[in-house]
């Protein structure tokens, strides 16, 4: 037995069966009534028979006015009930949590699928590092609708518990609404939204107490929060620390680090020499907010060999291991890991010389695996680049013809 298999307790006393944990990957395998799909349910059944102690789900949206992208599943109310239900069941019978990671993009969306893009100040995208983001200027929202949308992140996840989902993650890395409000780079409120650490923390700690009320207890809660944007005038490792404080405080059960924007997406390893050589990324500042809470900590961003990921366990830097793109292709990840079947995870995509087409395989190349499994496919690593690259093109060009009948 490895140390990853230990279980886990978080502080509501939920039971993690062990370590491993996958990350979200937005799957963008819903349709056009944003509902969970066939394709989608079958990756999750593949996936909870690999092993791992908890899934989160790729980010369901929880307004259907404010998209990321146009396949984002959407929970704003029951009608889905029954998909959602099918989808939670997918890990009925096995020891793995299934917890959906929702969320708001804010500005960071795509201008084509939303009627306008809202966000805490109007600042717009300096660049899009990621496929259709807008620079479209975002209109800054008005109180009662700051309200309306930390009521829906308490709605959401209500409804997803009565799915029989065991816990929810709150989205707040990567430059969405969460991650715009923390940082003062996209927030420039005046009011009690904005300025302060303390007055732009109000959003995520509001959305946790909506969220909190709704479920009880006894549900858990989680967060997915970024270590810093990694951008002049953002959202500072200082400034991270202390909302890990807050939301400790709050009694938040699960805290996920990560980093970065669509402006600076450190998130998918953009990494200095240091780090490369350590392979994990953000592990300078995990040591050290071990060290300012006892909130359960979460690690995602480039951990790959199994002696690592034991090693961040046993050293008690870290309490469980995030993984995301490795799941595409690994699907029986954990179970292969504690069976010693698998100690190296890493993946390779063969690369075509094109620096924007190699970028966007870091998502796309992901999702198009991702669908193989849930057509009940078997990964391929060979996959060629081009051919995902010629299916999305296409694709492309497709959605903006279907833009215009949604
Ligand atoms: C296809 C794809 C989609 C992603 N979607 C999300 C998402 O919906 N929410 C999120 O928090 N992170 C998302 N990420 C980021 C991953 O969760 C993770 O932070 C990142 O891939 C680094 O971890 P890794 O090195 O284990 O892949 C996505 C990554 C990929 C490859």
């Amino acid at each position: 037995m490895t140390i990853l298999q230990q279980e886990m307790i978080l502080p509501n006393g939920t039971k993690l069966s062990n370590r491993i944990a996958k990350s979200a990957m937005s799957e963008n395998a819903s349709n056009k009534n944003h509902e969970p799909t066939k394709t989608l349910i079958n990756a999750y059944k593949k996936w909870a028979q690999g092993g791992a102690g908890l899934l989160i789900t790729g980010n369901i949206m929880i307004d259907s006015k404010a998209l990321g992208e146009p396949r984002n599943v959407v929970v704003e109310d029951e009608k889905h009930i029954l998909l959602l239900k099918k989808w939670a069941e997918t890990v009925k019978g096995t020891q793995t949590h299934l917890w959906p990671q929702i969320n708001h993009p804010g500005r960071q969306a795509m201008e084509q699928i939303n009627s306008e893009l809202m966000a805490p100040s109007a600042v717009p995208l300096r660049s899009s590092g990621r496929k259709n983001a807008t620079k479209k200027i975002p209109r800054a929202l008005l109180e009662n609708e700051i309200l309306d949308i930390i009521e829906r992140f308490g709605t959401t996840s209500l409804i997803l518990k009565k799915a029989g989902f065991t816990g929810v993650q709150i989205h707040g890395a990567h430059g969405y609404l969460v991650s715009q409000f923390l940082s003062p780079h996209t927030n420039i409120r005046e009011d009690k939204w904005g300025g302060s650490l303390e007055n732009r923390a109000r959003f995520v700690i509001e959305v946790y107490r909506s969220i909190r009320k709704k479920v009880g207890a006894d549900f858990p809660i989680g967060i997915k929060l970024n270590s810093a944007d990694f951008q002049k005038g953002g959202f500072t490792e200082e400034e991270s620390m202390e909302v890990v404080k807050m939301l400790s405080k709050e009694g938040i059960d699960l805290i996920e680090i990560s980093g970065g924007t669509y402006e600076a997406p450190a998130m998918m390893g953009k990494r200095k020499e240091s780090t490369e050589k350590r392979e994990v990324y953000f592990m300078e500042y995990i040591e050290k907010a071990r060290t300012i809470t006892k909130t359960p900590l979460m690690l995602t961003g480039g951990f790959r060999t199994s002696s690592v990921m034991e090693q961040a366990v046993a050293s008690n830097k870290v309490d469980i291991i995030g993984i995301a793109r490795p799941f595409a292709i690994f699907p029986n990840i954990a179970n292969d890991i504690f069976s010693k079947k698998l100690t190296d995870c890493t993946t390779q995509i063969q690369k075509t010389g094109v620096k924007a087409i190699d970028g966007a395989m870091n998502i796309i190349w992901y999702e198009s695996q991702i669908k193989r499994l849930g057509k009940g496919e078997k990964p391929n690593p060979k996959l060629s680049p081009w051919s995902v690259f010629i299916k999305y093109a296409w694709l492309i060009v497709s959605k903006k013809l279907f833009f215009l009948f949604i």
